[in-house]
């Protein structure tokens, strides 16, 4: 352990960690020390999650919430600050995809998209730095998406993540007095049952647009979340990191007219 390591106290929380890039955000803060708790819609998955850090040395527990819901995300932290104890690192990765051209998209589709992809971010960050504030340090990470960039028939998804930035950049600065740091990742495409939704012909067209011409990994993820979530970026707050191998730079415009 060095000066930059999680004291064992440390809790981290994990947003829709049962699967995908949250599962390998919980290893990965699990193998940095933390005590990990993996928050999921899905019980088995976040049980899942949690044994297989456990099996792995690490310390976790799970915990089932509805993180678009104000009641059970408070809930979900006082049960976490009665048994573990206060979340120092939040991270805010749960989150559904939404690809719809505009004409297509109800007003349910949007209240949803919006609740889970952003209000969810709000709901546990302004309960996560209630604690936080009074502890003056802390670290929430934000898991936004290059879509927020604008992309096609992504006009639900991309407001959502283009919140989140917003959501970032404001806490940063409003937390900044208390030693609080607040970032967003930005991923590209990675390989994730929520990226996998698609026929294998929308994957293919898809992955002419990344530059480096390969998925990331949700490990890719974890290790920025990891970085961001630790001493070694002490000094950075309010930034959002492109993790897409070059999509936020250039975009091949091989796409079908979707409008
Ligand atoms: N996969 C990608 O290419 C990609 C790219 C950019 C951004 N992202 C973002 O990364 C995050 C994780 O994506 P993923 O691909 O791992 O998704 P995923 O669908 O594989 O996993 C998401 C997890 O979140 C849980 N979840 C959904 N709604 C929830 C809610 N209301 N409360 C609690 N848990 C809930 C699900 O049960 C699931 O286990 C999302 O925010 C997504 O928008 C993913």
């Amino acid at each position: 352990m060095n000066d930059s390591d999680p004291t064992p106290t440390d809790v981290a929380l994990v947003t829709g960690g049962g699967q995908g890039i949250g599962a390998a955000i919980c290893h990965r803060l699990g193998s940095d020390g933390f005590h990990v708790v993996v928050n999921d819609l899905a019980t088995d998955r976040a049980e899942s999650t949690a044994a297989s850090i456990v099996e792995a040395g690490g310390s976790a527990s799970s915990v089932v919430a509805d993180v678009s819901d104000s009641a059970a995300v408070n809930a979900m932290f006082d049960e976490i600050e009665g048994t573990v104890g206060v979340v120092s690192a939040l991270v805010n990765n749960a989150g559904i995809g939404g690809n719809a051209a505009i004409r297509n998209v109800t007003d349910e589709d949007w209240g949803r998209v919006l609740g889970v992809d952003l209000t969810s971010a709000f709901f546990c960050s302004r309960r996560a730095l209630d604690s936080m504030r009074e502890e003056r340090r802390g670290t929430i990470v934000n898991i936004t998406s290059r879509a927020w960039l604008g992309w096609w028939g992504q006009s639900t998804y991309a407001s959502a993540k283009a919140g989140m930035v917003g959501l970032t950049r404001a806490l940063a600065v409003e937390m900044s007095s208390r030693s609080i740091r607040v970032n967003a990742i930005a991923p590209g495409l990675i390989d994730t049952p929520l990226l996998r939704n698609r026929t294998e012909e929308a994957l293919a067209r898809l992955l002419k647009s990344v530059p480096v011409g390969r998925l990331g990994q949700p490990e890719d993820i974890a290790s920025a979340v990891s970085f961001l979530s630790s001493e070694r970026s002490r000094t950075i707050t309010g930034q959002v990191l492109y993790v897409g191998g070059g999509k936020s730079v250039y975009a091949y415009p091989d796409w079908p007219d979707a409008r």
